[in-house]
């Protein structure tokens, strides 16, 4: 499907190679992919599911960040002896108002409507952040609403899912939820700001049963994007950043609503746990990360990893620069964050008696994307994966790998890029942790195409094993799944008109 002809850029000056990865994408592919560096492991099958932003326009109005552009999945499919790639947008409401002429018609997160009508309200459900598996349907998240529901085969939309209108008011359904990989359970939260700040936690069933297992009521609820899970609790981090609910509901924007308190706030460390008891509620001196690696008892203690960034004005910084007014040539100059924060990998302690301790776990670098082997999901984990950089080109460009028993920090760098989150893959059910692959997209910003690339988790110095190279770019992405299903590279997929 084509939305519209793709634009080429005029120059390829570095602003304007940065601002690449905020081009929209205007095609839906379907395509087997033909030029390959290296070569596919053999028994590497399955289906990689990625998604983020991929168009930046909502009708005639350019969108202010990527946080507010419309979800587009990206499908690889691996047989053993084959690629085959395919993206789709998720038809949300926002999306089929998009493809009208005529400015968008419900608020973004940080783009406001034009009027004030359309302003009065929760943002538009992009449906841009992950996309996770759940009773044989994928499911793309976005954590202000409820999820929508996919075809893992087709990519069809086939509406979104309340889980029998079980979510809280506001129908929040978090983009980070966690499994037990023994129970094969899915835990997850939603924040509602409105009427009253509340995180509600819910305890998902392999067969898609809901049932709301706790609810956190915190006036001074902070704005909240991930969590992690022990085998007893649901571990929340709340930096002292907030929402002015009261300034949202008015129509200000999201970015301009926010409230730090950097300096005389505090952090909270929220334990609820997983049998409905009582949650514990600790607080701590501010800090300020986005993702959580993950969490496990160390006998009554819970001990959670996150990526805390060192400069505690990070967020409104970048977001700041995303407001950034001065005219450019390229219309998504504005959208690009010039620099990201150092940060390093944490790990905090905390006691049921409220004893908190902290322990630096990696060496400084600009990461983020935190991923790990995920069958050690609510156990410790010796190996995390990022994505990050050591330069300044605004972008993370490498594959970063520490090892927690040595200490050791090792990476793959990819030049002029903007590459996404490792996805781990163990090689077999049983296999060693490290003892796989790490799947990631890559921008080559100077050819602008993307490719799917495959390092071997053991030595990611060594670079890719394979490269696959898509014929076009994708924007940048967020967050992502691979099934060891192979989904069916020749179900028909649904022409657009017939979803409006
Ligand atoms: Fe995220």
């Amino acid at each position: 499907m084509t939305l519209a002809p793709e634009h080429s850029a005029p120059d390829t000056d570095f602003d304007e190679l940065i601002s690449r990865p905020f081009e929209s994408q205007l095609h839906e592919y379907d395509y087997e992919v033909t030029e390959i560096d290296g070569t596919p492991p053999a028994d590497l099958t399955g289906t990689l599911f990625r998604i983020g932003p991929g168009k930046f326009e909502v009708g005639t109005t350019v969108l202010r960040t990527m946080f507010d552009a419309d979800g587009m999945v990206s499908r690889f499919i691996l047989d053993g002896s084959s690629v085959r790639f395919t993206n789709r947008y998720v038809r949300t409401p926002q999306f089929r108002d998009g493809l009208q002429q005529g400015p968008m018609r419900r608020r973004g997160i940080t783009t406001n409507a034009p009027g004030i009508f359309g302003n009065l309200r929760a943002p538009a459900n992009t449906a841009n952040t992950n996309i996770v598996s759940l009773a044989g349907e994928m499911l793309a998240l976005w954590e202000g609403g409820p999820p929508h529901r996919l075809d893992p085969d087709t990519l069809e939309t086939l509406g979104t899912n309340d889980f029998e209108g079980k979510l809280g008011y506001v129908g929040a359904f978090s983009a980070h939820p966690k499994w037990d990989p023994v129970t094969g359970e899915m835990f997850n939260f939603g924040l509602d700001v409105f009427p009253t700040p509340r995180l509600r936690c819910y305890r998902v069933s392999p067969s898609g049963q809901l049932t709301q297992i706790n609810s956190v009521t915190l006036w001074d609820m902070g704005w909240n994007h991930d969590f992690a899970l022990t085998e007893k609790y649901l571990v929340f981090v709340l930096d002292p950043i907030r929402p002015n609910i009261g300034q949202l509901l008015r129509g200000k924007r999201f970015d301009e609503s926010l409230e730090y308190q950097l300096t005389n706030g505090s952090t909270k460390f929220i334990l609820v746990p997983r049998d409905g008891s009582k949650p514990l509620i600790f607080e701590h001196d501010p800090q300020l990360h986005i993702h959580v690696t993950n969490a496990f008892q160390d006998g009554p203690d819970a001990v959670v990893e996150f990526v805390r960034y060192e400069s505690l004005d990070f967020l409104r910084q970048s977001l700041t620069a995303a407001l950034d007014p001065t005219p450019h040539q390229n219309p998504h100059h504005h959208l690009v964050i010039r620099e990201w924060p150092d940060s390093h990998l944490v790990r905090f302690r905390i006691s049921p008696t409220g004893r908190i301790t902290e322990e630096v776990v990696s060496q400084s670098a600009k990461i983020e994307f935190p991923q790990y082997d995920w069958r050690r999901s609510t156990r410790n984990h010796d190996i995390t994966y990022c994505a990050g950089t050591l330069e300044r080109i605004g972008h993370y460009n490498g594959i970063f790998k520490f090892d927690h028993r040595t200490g050791a920090m090792t990476h793959c760098d990819f030049g002029t890029a903007s590459v996404c989150e490792p996805i781990f893959v163990p090689r077999g059910v049983d296999s060693a942790q490290d003892d796989g692959w790490l799947l990631t997209v890559n921008h080559d910003l100077v050819e602008n195409r993307s490719q799917l690339i495959v390092l071997d988790a053991r030595d990611v110095e060594r670079g890719p094993l394979a490269v696959a190279h898509l014929t076009h770019h994708l924007p940048i992405g967020f967050h992502g799944t691979f099934t060891r299903r192979v989904a069916d590279p020749f179900a028909p997929l649904p022409h657009p008109d017939l979803l409006s």
